[in-house]
């Protein structure tokens, strides 16, 4: 680069950093001692059901456009056993049976998993709570659900949202105040699950322990998935070189009922809800299969139907922490100005770890003559939540940047998960609850109007 520009471009970097002073809040909260160290294998939170070959690390997702199929799936660890799911609306009785052939095994180095099965209930009934039985004989085991109401503009719904989880004790409490509260009817997941990778090999071992943990919620409420870099188990050195085999065999989501050639971007209706889903780890660029799937998806969002349109992906566009710093920055280019034409209500990221909410800002008039590269207030963008603070084994992100942009509403260096309560086609309630050891306290929260039905 020739040395004018350099000045100029440094004198146009101090010139933003003036104007984008005197941002929101920075909470001067700070968590005492939270060491992110995974629980032990011999954890209670780990532990196998009882019996031979019982089913573990049961888990469900929406199985397809609408909310009437849920994919339940599990693992047995010693053979394939049946794959026949007993389900009712009565307790302890069987009405259905549903038959099911796929099971499957992978390798990952010197691992090799048990058996996972995939089994896809179809034509249940909206708003309705099912049992539902996995095994047979004495390892039988039992598990319920709820159906979402039917697709509809004043459905009311209510969502968890958690993001890089991963299986420290940090972790266990973040599910714990979810689960306990009881208020979340699914999960937005913005990616990074188990950590695996964080061990050598990415030692496998503990995709199943992260399974039986999350069991507690996951075998009874659906969680929407997208995928994180930590999916990715991508080492070249062992011949690993399938991005995303161990998440894609083991997680499966309804990803063809929307069109999508891949399980890393699809999008669902749930109650009033549309919700997208992205991959910030697949290519994205113009011409590219994500890229054409979403261009001719943001359109089919009817607000009058679903007037709440989500978006969960992994890598934010607006972090002001200095973790992960501009990371989602081409991601952003390509797709902000389709989600401000679209009227995003919220998008959902993960990655950093902490929280941070953004104003209603867009940054989509830079061409690369105008020199016009500051975030401005967008009436039609999106609010950016990032919810990177499950509480996995990498620790806290505590360091932003500084002074705190404008975009940026607030931010907070502490680990919990928010809820996002869908009251009708005009208001939604989010709040964001940090957690403090054996209680969670509201650390933000506010009310959302809808971007089409409310849009002042
Ligand atoms: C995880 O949390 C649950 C619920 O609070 C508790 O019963 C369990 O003992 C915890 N496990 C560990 C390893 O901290
Ligand atoms: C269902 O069956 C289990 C195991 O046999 C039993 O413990 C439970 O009480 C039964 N529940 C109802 C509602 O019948
Ligand atoms: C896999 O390899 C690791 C590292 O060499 C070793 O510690 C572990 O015991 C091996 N596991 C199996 C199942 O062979
Ligand atoms: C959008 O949804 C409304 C309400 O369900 C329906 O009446 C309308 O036909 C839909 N519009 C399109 C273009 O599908
Ligand atoms: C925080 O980030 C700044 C800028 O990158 C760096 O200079 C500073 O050393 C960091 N502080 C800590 C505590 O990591
Ligand atoms: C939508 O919900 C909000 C918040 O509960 C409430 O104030 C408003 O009156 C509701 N709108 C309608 C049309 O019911
Ligand atoms: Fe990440």
């Amino acid at each position: 680069m020739d040395k004018s520009l350099i000045k100029i471009l440094l004198v146009a970097i101090a010139i933003n950093l003036v104007a984008l002073c005197n941002g929101g809040i920075t909470s001067p909260y700070v968590r005492g001692v939270d060491p992110s160290t995974d629980m032990p294998f011999n954890s209670d939170v780990f532990r196998p059901p009882k019996g031979y070959n019982a089913p573990q690390q049961v888990h469900i997702t929406q199985g397809d456009h609408i909310g009437r199929s849920v994919i339940v799936s599990w693992v047995t660890p010693s053979e394939p056993g049946t794959n026949i799911i007993q389900y009712g609306k009565v307790h302890n009785k069987t009405e259905f049976e549903a038959h099911c052939n796929e099971v499957v095994t992978y390798k990952f180095y010197n691992y090799t998993s048990g058996f996972i099965h995939h089994c896809t209930i179809h034509n249940l009934q909206y708003n309705t709570r099912y049992f539902y039985q996995l095994g047979s004989g004495e390892v039988t085991r039992q598990f319920h659900f709820k159906t979402p109401p039917e697709v509809g503009p004043d459905a009311p719904y209510t969502f968890g949202v958690m993001g890089d989880l991963g299986q420290t004790y940090n972790s266990n409490e973040t599910v714990e105040h979810y689960v306990s509260k009881g208020r979340g009817q699914a999960v937005l997941f913005a990616g990074d699950l188990s950590y695996a990778d964080h061990y050598p090999f990415n030692d496998q071992r503990r995709w199943d322990t992260w399974g039986r943990f999350l069991e507690r919620s996951t075998a009874y409420q659906s969680w929407i998935w997208a995928a994180g870099n930590h999916e990715l188990d991508y080492i070249p050195e062992v011949l690993e070189t399938t991005p995303f085999k161990p998440y894609t065999t083991r997680y499966h989501v309804p990803y063809e009922a929307s069109g999508s050639t891949s399980p890393l971007w699809y999008s669902i209706k749930r109650a009033s809800a549309y919700i997208i889903v992205l991959s910030s780890y697949s290519s994205f660029g113009k011409y590219t299969p994500q890229y054409n799937w979403l261009k001719q998806e943001l359109p089919k969002a009817n607000r009058s139907e679903t007037p709440w349109l989500i978006v969960l992906l992994h890598s934010p566009w607006y972090n002001s922490y200095n973790y992960h710093y501009m990371e989602g920055e081409t991601m952003r280019v390509m797709f902000e100005p389709w989600f401000v034409q679209n009227k995003v209500d919220i998008v959902f990221a993960g990655h950093v770890h902490g929280y941070e909410r953004s104003e209603r800002v867009s940054n989509i008039e830079y061409s690369i003559v105008n020199g016009k590269c500051t975030p401005v207030s967008n009436p039609s963008a999106p609010v950016y939540i990032t919810i990177g603070d499950g509480g996995n084994i990498e620790g806290r992100a505590n360091n932003f940047t500084e002074p705190q942009p404008d975009y940026s509403a607030y931010r907070e260096a502490s680990f919990g998960h928010a809820i996002f309560d869908i009251k009708n086609r005009t208001h939604a309630h989010f709040a964001w609850y940090r957690n403090l050891g054996k209680v969670a306290d509201v650390g933000d929260s506010l009310w959302l109007h809808n971007r089409h039905w409310l849009p002042q």
